[in-house]
């Protein structure tokens, strides 16, 4: 089955797909979007990520494309067409085309943009088997971490160099020495004493729908988190370190720079959160 981009009202060739060069998420990264995953044919989380999606728009004071309902449809519809049982939908929205120029222009409809791809499940089950390692950075971005821009520079140079250094994710790391996020995912730590930590949302972090939802299972199940930011050194030190997003779920990290998190083997706590997680997306199918 050949891949088909939605663009601005139409359904098109992945390959043919094309925008044009005055559109502002080009000139100006003036955009932001929204990756959803997709199991079994269905989205994990649709309205969370279509209230934050309304949120950045609003913050950003750009139109909606299109009223909530008739964007759900083109959803489902670029998912059907792609024939996705598991994978991710992405929705991106721009201030649209209009001649070059700061400030925003006027009467220029939104730009949007769909595309969808398969991922494969047991490839994310092998990887949460291992664990993966991550390296820290520092954090170089603005201070509206909260809207889901499409300005992603910082988090581009952030990931390249952990590939550049053989780990998964880099967590990045504000001017006082604290962990604000991954460069595409929430950072949570698990402290010697047990305690479940994770940074509460603000302007400094992209507030994870995954991490949103992880936290509400935890609640439904009496287990206890703490919101709050943790330092590098707590990070280093911490008996089990784990990530979330949308496409990683609750990922295990063994090894963080050069120190190995416990044995080296996806921690108690991150197998049982994770399960819970799943147990959540089975549900939402
Ligand atoms: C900077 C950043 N933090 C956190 C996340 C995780 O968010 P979500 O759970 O909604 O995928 C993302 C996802 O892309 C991100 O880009």
């Amino acid at each position: 089955m050949s891949r088909i981009a939605y663009v601005n009202g139409q359904y098109v060739p992945h390959r043919d797909a094309s925008v044009h060069i005055e559109d502002r998420g080009y000139q100006f990264a003036d955009g932001v979007y929204e990756v959803v995953t997709v199991t079994g044919g269905r989205m994990i989380d649709e309205e969370g990520h279509l209230d934050r999606l309304w949120r950045s728009l609003n913050e950003l004071r750009m139109a909606p494309p299109m009223k909530r309902a008739p964007l759900k449809m083109v959803m489902r519809e670029v998912i059907r067409q792609n024939g996705i049982r598991d994978g991710i939908i992405y929705l991106q929205v721009t201030r649209g085309v209009a001649p070059r120029d700061h400030p925003f222009p006027k009467n220029t409809p939104s730009s949007l943009v769909m595309t969808a791809k398969r991922l494969s499940m047991a490839k994310a089950a092998k990887t949460a088997e291992q664990g993966v390692s991550v390296i820290t950075v520092p954090d170089i971005r603005w201070t509206r971490r909260d809207i889901k821009s499409v300005s992603l520079l910082p988090n581009v140079l952030a990931k390249q160099e952990a590939k550049d250094r053989g780990a998964y994710e880099a967590f990045q790391v504000d001017d006082d020495g604290m962990v604000t996020e991954g460069s595409s995912t929430n950072a949570w730590i698990v402290t010697k004493e047990g305690r479940i930590v994770t940074r509460p949302t603000s302007n400094s972090i992209l507030a994870g729908i995954t991490r949103a939802s992880l936290i509400r299972e935890l609640e439904k199940n009496d287990i206890e988190i703490e919101l709050r930011s943790f330092s590098v050194e707590e990070l280093l030190d911490a008996k089990e370190v784990f990530l979330t997003s949308s496409t990683s779920y609750v990922l295990p990290v063994v090894k963080v720079d050069d120190q190995v998190i416990g044995n080296g083997h996806p921690g108690i706590v991150s197998q049982k959160l994770r399960s819970i997680y799943e147990n959540f997306m089975a549900g939402e199918v």
